[in-house]
C-alpha cells in the first residue's frame, strides 16, 4: 500500500514532477529505426507527456522535435520532409534535425527574426534498431547504455513497441511479479512450442517451474544496476528451480528466463501518466530468432499507432470456452494476458486500497527505490548512474540445482553486480 502522494510521486512524469524529471535524466528508446525514411512521413511520438515529431532527412538524419511549430502551433506531423529539412504546412517555415529555422518564406526578409527562433529538439542516437533519446539538461547526459543484446547480431534480435493503456509502474510492476505466471498466463496442458520458445500464444505449459510453483520462496538484493530478485520453486524431485528477474533502474527489466530459452528485455517508458511505451527486445544467445514464433507467442496485433485490436474495447478477445479447456484466461497470447491485467485496473491504479502480500515482495522493492531515488532528486541529488561494464554482460538466467542448497549457494550474484561502496567504507 502507498499513501496518496507516494502514489502521486511514483506515477506522474510530466515535465516539472520529481519523477518526471529524473527519468529524463536516462536515455529512453523513442522509436524503431526502421519506422522512419529519409524524406519520408515524420512519425507522432509521445513521451514522458510532450507531444514530438520524429523524422529522417534527406542525409539521413533523425530529427526528434517539437510537434507545434513556433509559428502560431500547427502540428509539423503534417509537414514536407524534403531537401534536408521539415516544413510547416501552414505557411511554409522550414527547420532542419537540430530545430533551426532555416527558411521563413512568409516574411519579407529572412534576418535576425529567423535566426532567433528555435524548435525545442531532443538529441538521439541509433543503436540497435531503435532511434534513443535523451530529454534531460546537456550538461547531465550520462553515457549511453550498453545493454547486453546490443552486442548480439541483428538476426539474433527481434523489437517491438507497443502503446499499453496504463501508467507506467504497473505496467513495469507486472514484470517484477513472478507468481502472476502461474495464473495468468498458465496453460492447462502441455503446449507445442519450438525450440527456445517459451510458450505458445495460449500459456506456459503447467510443467513449467514458472507456472508449476505458486507460491515460490523470493528474495531481493541490491545491486549496482538497480533489484535482482530471485524465487526458488520445484524443479524436480530432487532439484529445485532457481529463477532470477532484473529490475535495472528506472524502466527496464529481464524477464526470468532459463537456460535454453530465447532472452527477453523490456522497457516501460512513460507515454503520459495514463499510457506507457512497452519495448520487447527478444533475443537469442546464438543463431536466429524466430520472428514468426515470437509474434504469435505474444499474440499482439497492432495499427498503425502501436495501439492494440485486441484491446479492452474487445473484452481481450476472451472466450469463455477456451478458458474452461485451454488456459487460465480464455485470452490469447502471453502479451495481451499481461495488458488485460495491467489495465483493467484503470490507467492510474489506486494504492492506498491495495492488500500485498509476500508474492508481491519485488514490487515493494521496486517502489521503494523509486520513491528514495525521485524524494533524493527532488533534494537536490544526482540519480543513481548505471554501470556499463554491468550492463553489458547482464541477462536473466536461471538454472536447476540441488534442492539442499539455498539460493546463495546455488545461484548466487556475480561479484561484478554488487552495490557499489559508499565513500569512507
Ligand atoms: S504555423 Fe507553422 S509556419 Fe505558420
Ligand atoms: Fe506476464
Amino acid at each position: 500500500m502507498l499513501s496518496k502522494e507516494d502514489n502521486q510521486l511514483l506515477t506522474q512524469t510530466g515535465a516539472g514532477t520529481p519523477m518526471g524529471d529524473m527519468f529524463r535524466r536516462y536515455w529512453i528508446p523513442a522509436l524503431r529505426s526502421e519506422e522512419l525514411e529519409s524524406d519520408g512521413k515524420p512519425q507522432r511520438v509521445r513521451l514522458l507527456g510532450e507531444d514530438l515529431v520524429a523524422f529522417r532527412d534527406t542525409e539521413g538524419k533523425v530529427g526528434l522535435i517539437d510537434e507545434r511549430c513556433p509559428h502560431r502551433g500547427t502540428s509539423l506531423y503534417y509537414g514536407i520532409n524534403a531537401d534536408c529539412g521539415i516544413r510547416c504546412m501552414y505557411h511554409g517555415w522550414k527547420f532542419d534535425t537540430e530545430g533551426n529555422c532555416t527558411e521563413i518564406p512568409s516574411e519579407p526578409t529572412d534576418g535576425k527574426f529567423r535566426q532567433s527562433i528555435k524548435l525545442k529538439k531532443y538529441p538521439v542516437k541509433e543503436v540497435s534498431g531503435i532511434i534513443w533519446t535523451y530529454m534531460g539538461p546537456e550538461e547531465k547526459m550520462p553515457p549511453f547504455p550498453e545493454f547486453y543484446w546490443m552486442g548480439l547480431p541483428e538476426e539474433s534480435k527481434l523489437v517491438e513497441r507497443v502503446w499499453q493503456e496504463c501508467n507506467y509502474a504497473q505496467a513495469m510492476e507486472n514484470d517484477l511479479d513472478f507468481v502472476h505466471a502461474a495464473f495468468l498466463h498458465k496453460a492447462h496442458m502441455e503446449q507445442s512450442v519450438k525450440e527456445g520458445i517459451l510458450s505458445s500464444d495460449l500459456g506456459i505449459d503447467p510443467n513449467h517451474p514458472l507456472v508449476k510453483n505458486p507460491p515460490v520462496k523470493q528474495s531481493v538484493q541490491d545491486t549496482n544496476y538497480g533489484k535482482r530478485c530471485i524465487a526458488v520453486g520445484i524443479g524436480t524431485e530432487e532439484e529445485n528451480a532457481f529463477m532470477e528477474i532484473h529490475y535495472i533502474f528506472p524502466f527496464y527489466t529481464y524477464p526470468p528466463r532459463f537456460g535454453g530459452e530465447d532472452g527477453m528485455w523490456h522497457a516501460f517508458i512513460p507515454r503520459d501518466d495514463h499510457s506507457t511505451w512497452t519495448w520487447d527486445v527478444q533475443f537469442t544467445h546464438k543463431g536466429t530468432i524466430d520472428v514468426q514464433a515470437q509474434h504469435e507467442r505474444r499474440g499482439l496485433d497492432l495499427d498503425e499507432n502501436y495501439r492494440k485490436k485486441i484491446s479492452m474495447e474487445n473484452e481481450y478477445g476472451q472466450d469463455r470456452e477456451l478458458q474452461k479447456t485451454g488456459n487460465f484466461t480464455g485470452i490469447r497470447g502471453i502479451a495481451n494476458q499481461d495488458h488485460a491485467a495491467t489495465e483493467t485496473m484503470g490507467t492510474i491504479v489506486d494504492r492506498t486500497r491495495e492488500r500485498l502480500g509476500t508474492s508481491d515482495v519485488p514490487i515493494i522493492h521496486m517502489r521503494r527505490l523509486l520513491l528514495t531515488q525521485a524524494k533524493a532528486f527532488r533534494d537536490g541529488k544526482d540519480p543513481m548512474p548505471l554501470d556499463n561494464e554491468s550492463l553489458q554482460t547482464l541477462y536473466s538466467d536461471g538454472l536447476y540445482d540441488d534442492n539442499k542448497k539455498t539460493w546463495q549457494e546455488a545461484f548466487p550474484m556475480k561479484e561484478q553486480f554488487e552495490p557499489r561502496k559508499k565513500v569512507g567504507q
